[in-house]
């Protein structure tokens, strides 16, 4: 056997984050997971992805209200059911179906998990926040069983306790903890902007660890930007070589802010 399959040389392992955002429109999607089948057949891919405007769209529907602190969405019971719903369960499985349909027959398959699964991702609640959590440890073996024969795992960010209950991890979080525990290569953000802007809105071409406090507390980025750049810290600390947060629509090869020492 060739090329894909048993693959299980890791080292340039790239992890790819998507939004919710990018993810929802249909022609910006299609032309990501193209691109996304074009590089991973040239190095392993694992993709994260976070869904956060399609939770608050099932909730307005419910009726419940969402709440957002430090660009962290409260979780109370109803709203974890909301978001397993939607990120395992709707954009999880229509991505990885999406995926199968766009790529070639020599494809061994998208498979599509959460957290949960294989005790990927395992972690505690943050406190404050409801069944909001951070990951405090990762088992990477599903996820390297799954790369080493070829296959392109869409992990979500639901988790669990060690009670098994399940924990809304940040998208952002999930994608670092991941990479760190598979030391990956290189580690992408794709969101909904061209990276990280500056108070007149101008792109940050590059940010040093010690500058990304500053960001904040300057209130140069809030909500969601929060806990990307705390999670792209984090990434540089775990010894992922390249850490980006790009501009979702442009795709891989546009230039956005890059993290670095
Ligand atoms: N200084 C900043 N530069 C760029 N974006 C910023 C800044 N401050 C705040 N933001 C906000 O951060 C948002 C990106 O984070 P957000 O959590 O909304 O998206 P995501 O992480 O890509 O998707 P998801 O949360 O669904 O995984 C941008 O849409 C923007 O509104
Ligand atoms: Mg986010």
């Amino acid at each position: 056997m060739v090329g894909r399959s048993n693959r299980t040389d890791l080292s340039n392992l790239l992890v790819l984050k998507y939004g919710g955002q990018v993810l929802s429109q249909r022609a910006v999607r299609q032309r990501l997971l193209r691109e996304l089948l074009t590089v991973q057949r040239r190095v392993p891919v694992l993709m994260v992805h976070g869904g956060g405007n399609e939770v608050t769209q099932l909730l307005t529907r419910l009726g419940l209200r969402t709440r957002f602190i430090r660009g962290l969405r409260y979780t109370d019971a109803p709203t974890l059911e909301a978001v397993e719903m939607v990120l395992s369960g709707k954009v999880n499985k229509a991505v990885v179906s999406e995926l199968n349909a766009l790529a070639g027959r020599s494809f061994p398959g998208a498979v599509g998990i959460s957290g949960k699964d294989g005790k990927t991702l395992v972690g505690r609640r943050r406190g404050g926040l409801g069944a909001v959590g951070d990951p405090t440890q990762v088992t990477p073996r599903l996820l390297e069983t799954l790369l080493a024969a070829g296959y392109l795992p869409v992990l979500s960010s639901v988790g669990m306790d060690e009670g098994g209950g399940g924990l809304n991890i940040n998208a952002d979080s999930a994608a670092t903890a991941v990479a760190a525990a598979l030391k990956a290569d290189r580690l992408v953000f794709m969101t909904d902007v061209p990276g990280v802007l500056n108070g007149s809105g101008k792109l940050i071409a590059r940010i040093r660890l010690a500058e990304v406090p500053v960001l904040i507390r300057r209130r140069v980025v809030s909500g969601g930007m929060i806990p990307k750049l705390e999670a792209a810290v984090q990434a540089i600390r775990h010894g992922v070589r390249s850490v980006e947060i790009t501009d979702g629509r442009h795709g891989l090869a546009h230039p956005g802010t890059t993290i670095c020492r």
